[in-house]
Parts: structure tokens; sequence; C-alpha cells
């Protein structure tokens, strides 16, 4: 298995093209369901994640072709993606899939809307919370599917179609919101969302749909109004940058010092993140080619953190600011309420000499004057990447295990950081 070694104490200076993001390119290749032509996407990130829902869709019979390099596309060009779904052979979504990917479960909502019935595994825990599917199936029950669950699969069937209907969500979900866009696009009537996600990629999804054909208003906000069609037509798309990519480069900068250039980013897409970091001390400015932070030899002052939805500071960040706080003139605290148990790296962190204590929903951060090199191991994607970030920072050598867990989420994170001066490469057992 590989693993990543790191020698920390550089700065990072130069360009990081921020690829498309990961949680906008799932989505909208499940969307691709819903149409009998082809859907092409731009800007497709070379993820894991990317190729197992080829996978999963490529089993329902979805056809897809990835372009080929263009004369001018830079290393780190997005894919273009061509997917056809013209001939839904199966709409089932097997077990062995669903449960190595949980975005998968999505599939659910344009398989009912355009074939009248799906069947799908529930996706089960993972590392970072129970994370239930209730407020998706919800979705689908107030547009009139049945649903039965049995042997540890949803069944959910609507063979006369989706009606539309007035959903309203006790809490903010970015799963459930894709799921009532999927499925109201094509229901008959109208729908209207109430505490809808705000998140850039579910407008990013919104976007994709109405160019399809759809009929929605109030993308971005959190009421959405979606008049239902008959059947939605093959669109062209480019995914948004990926603004968890961006502030994870971000946080890498602030903690080790350096001036980074995140091409392609923009400040709208991160604005909980960046309003936090400049607290700590970091200069962030925008340019005509992206975001640009910097940090001099000032020290970093600690800040407290509350994760919320879009847009306050999100979850996908908060392990990698942990591991800048860890570096803090100072104690911060960081309140998670988005994932109940998505502090698994905190004791990864400690190994590399943190100091973190746990009270409840919140961590509280002493800051030291040095980390020191260890081997460490992670159970997510973002956790991950904090330890990269940390090792980034800290004396010595660190060894990163599990590395499957960053190739999930974060494309060429090894050669963007290495072109900015980081010591840092892949090696597997092998070698
Ligand atoms: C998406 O997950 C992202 N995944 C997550 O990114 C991200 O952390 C999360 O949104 C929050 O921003 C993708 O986009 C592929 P939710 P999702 O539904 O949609 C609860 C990463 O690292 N909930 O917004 O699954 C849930 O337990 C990943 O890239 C219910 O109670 O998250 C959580 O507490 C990790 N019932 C809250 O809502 C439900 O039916 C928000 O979850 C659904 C969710």
């Amino acid at each position: 298995m590989d693993r990543i070694r790191i020698v920390g104490g550089n700065p990072l200076v130069g360009t990081i093209p921020i690829s498309g993001a990961k949680n906008a390119a799932l989505p909208l290749m499940i969307a691709s369901l819903l149409t009998r032509e082809v859907l092409t996407l731009e800007n497709v990130p070379r993820l894991a994640d990317v190729n197992l829902l080829m996978r999963i869709l490529g089993n329902h019979g979805v056809d897809y072709r990835i372009e080929g390099k263009r004369t001018g596309d830079g290393p780190y060009a997005g894919q273009t993606m061509h997917l056809d779904a013209s001939d839904i052979v199966d709409t089932t979504a097997p077990y062995d899939l669903v449960s190595r990917m949980r975005a998968s479960f999505w599939v659910v909502a344009p398989l009912v809307a355009r074939m009248g019935r799906a069947k799908v595994s529930l996706p089960g825990g993972c590392a970072i919370g129970t994370r239930p599917v209730d407020l998706l199936l919800m979705v689908l029950e107030k547009l009139g599917a049945q649903i039965e669950i049995e042997s540890g699969y949803v069944i959910a069937e609507a063979p006369k179609g989706l009606r539309g209907a007035e959903i309203t969500f006790p809490k903010v979900t970015v799963g459930g919101t894709h799921t009532a866009l999927m499925s109201a696009v094509l229901a008959n009537g109208h729908t209207v969302v109430h505490n809808a996600a705000r998140e850039p990629e579910v407008r990013d999804l919104a976007d994709c749909l109405v160019k399809m054909g759809a009929k929605i208003k109030g993308a971005g906000t959190s009421t959405l109004e979606i008049e239902g069609v008959g059947s939605l037509h093959g669109a062209r798309h480019a995914v948004l940058p990926d603004r968890i990519e961006a502030g994870t480069y971000a946080m890498a900068v602030a903690m080790t010092g350096g001036d980074l250039l995140l091409q392609g980013a923009t400040a709208a897409i991160l604005p909980g993140a960046l309003e936090i970091l400049a607290q700590t001390g970091a200069e962030i400015s925008s340019t005509s080619e992206g975001l640009r932070i910097r940090r001099n030899g000032s020290g970093i002052m600690p800040v407290d953190v509350t994760t919320e939805p879009y847009p306050g500071f999100p979850t996908d960040l908060q392990a990698q600011f942990m591991a800048l706080m860890t570096r803090a003139k100072g104690t911060s605290r960081i309140t998670e309420t988005i994932f109940e148990n998505r502090f698994m790296h905190v004791q990864e962190l400690a190994r590399l000499g943190a100091h973190i204590r746990l009270e409840d929903d919140t961590a509280i951060v002493d800051g030291v004057a040095r980390l020191k090199g260890a081997p460490v191991m992670a159970t997510d994607l973002r956790a991950s990447v904090s330890l990269v970030i940390a090792a980034l920072a800290a004396e010595g050598e660190t060894l990163v295990h599990r590395v499957y867990h960053l190739d999930r989420g974060f494309e060429r994170l090894e050669q963007k950081l290495e072109a900015c001066g980081a010591e840092i490469e892949r090696v597997s057992d092998a070698g």
C-alpha cells in the first residue's frame, strides 16, 4: 500500500492549479441518468471517487467517454467526459459498489424520477459519523414515491411518476437538496424546497440541470422552486473549482509560510474560511488568475471556529484548520456541528506533537512551538490531508499511511505541493 513521505520545514512558494470540485462532479455525473441524451462535463477531476462512480453508472448502463488531451492542455487540465444514459439497463445499485462511496446513493433520485423505480443499497455508516439517509427518503416520499427497506436495500417506486410537493428540511443537507433537485425536475407539477443547502456545488448542479431544460428558481438560496418538465435533454457544463482543495492549500501555506497563487480559485466560493484565515494572520488577495495567500515570518494567531452549512466555515476544512491551529500562538476552540465523529485526526495530530483535547463536539487546541515528524494514518479524506499539512510544517520526516483516502479527493497532491517547494514523495511498499 502506498504511503506519502514528507520532510517538513520548507515554505510553499508558487502556483497551484485548483481542480474541478469532487463534490460537484459526483452529483453532476449522476444527473446524466436523467436524460436519454449525452451530458458533457468539462473540468472533471482525476480522482478515485470519480472512477468509482463511473463504474457504478456503467452498471446502470451509462456509456462514458473521456476526451483525449488537446494541444495546449497543461498537466492539470480537467477531463472532459461524455455520459450517455440513453439506455438504462439496471435500476439496482448493489451493496458492494454503494458501500464504497456514500454519494453513489444519490442515484436513487434520477432513477426513480426517470424510470419509476430504483433499488439502492443503504450506504451504511462511515468514519465521520452515522450519516443517515432519512431526509433523502423523506424527499422521495413527499414527491409520491413508495419506499420500502428490505435486506439493506431501499426500494423506491413511483410507476406513475413523481408529483410536485412542498418539502421542508429540518436541517440543511447537501445530499437531501441534490435529491430534491434531481427528483423534482421530472416530477409532475410544482415543488418548493425550504431550508435548502446553499453550497456552491448545489448551485452548480442546479445550473447544469437548467442547461438540460429543467425549470429551477432560487439556486444558491435556501428556497428552491422547481417546475417539473416531461424530459430533459443533453447539455455541456464545466465543473466549478474545488473550494475545499483551494482552502486546503490556503491552510497549508498559512502554516508553512510562503506565497501561493491558487489558480482558478475565487474568494466568492470560500467566504467563511477566508475570513477566518485572515484572522490567523494570512494575507489574502484576489488576482485575475486566482487567489493569492501569503504568510511571512509572523506567528499564527489562534482563532475559534464553528463548522456550519455554507456560507459558514465548512466541515470539510475543519481538520485542515485544526492542523494550522496546532502551531498557533495560543489556544483555539474548534467546534464541529455537522458530523458527530469528525475528530479522528486528533490522535494522529497528537503523534506529531500537537496538544489537543476533546470536550464533546469541541476540540481545544493549545498551539505548540514545533511539531515533529512521525508515522501517522488517517481514517478519512480530509483528516488525511490535515496530516499532510501538519507534516509540511513539522521538523523531520513524516510517513502518512492509507494514502488511498487522499486519492479519493485530491488530484496529484504530491506533484502540486512538490512544484511549490515541498519535500514530498509517494513511496510504495515495493520501493
Ligand atoms: C456532503 O455530504 C459532502 N459530500 C460532504 O463532503 C460534506 O462534508 C457534507 O456534504 C457537508 O457539507 C459530497 O458532496 C459528496 P449532508 P452529505 O447531507 O450530502 C445529516 C468530503 O469530505 N443528515 O449535508 O452526505 C448528516 O448526518 C465529504 O468530501 C441526516 O440527518 O452531507 C449531517 O449531520 C464528507 N439525514 C448533516 O445532515 C439525512 O438523510 C449534513 O449532511 C442526510 C443528512
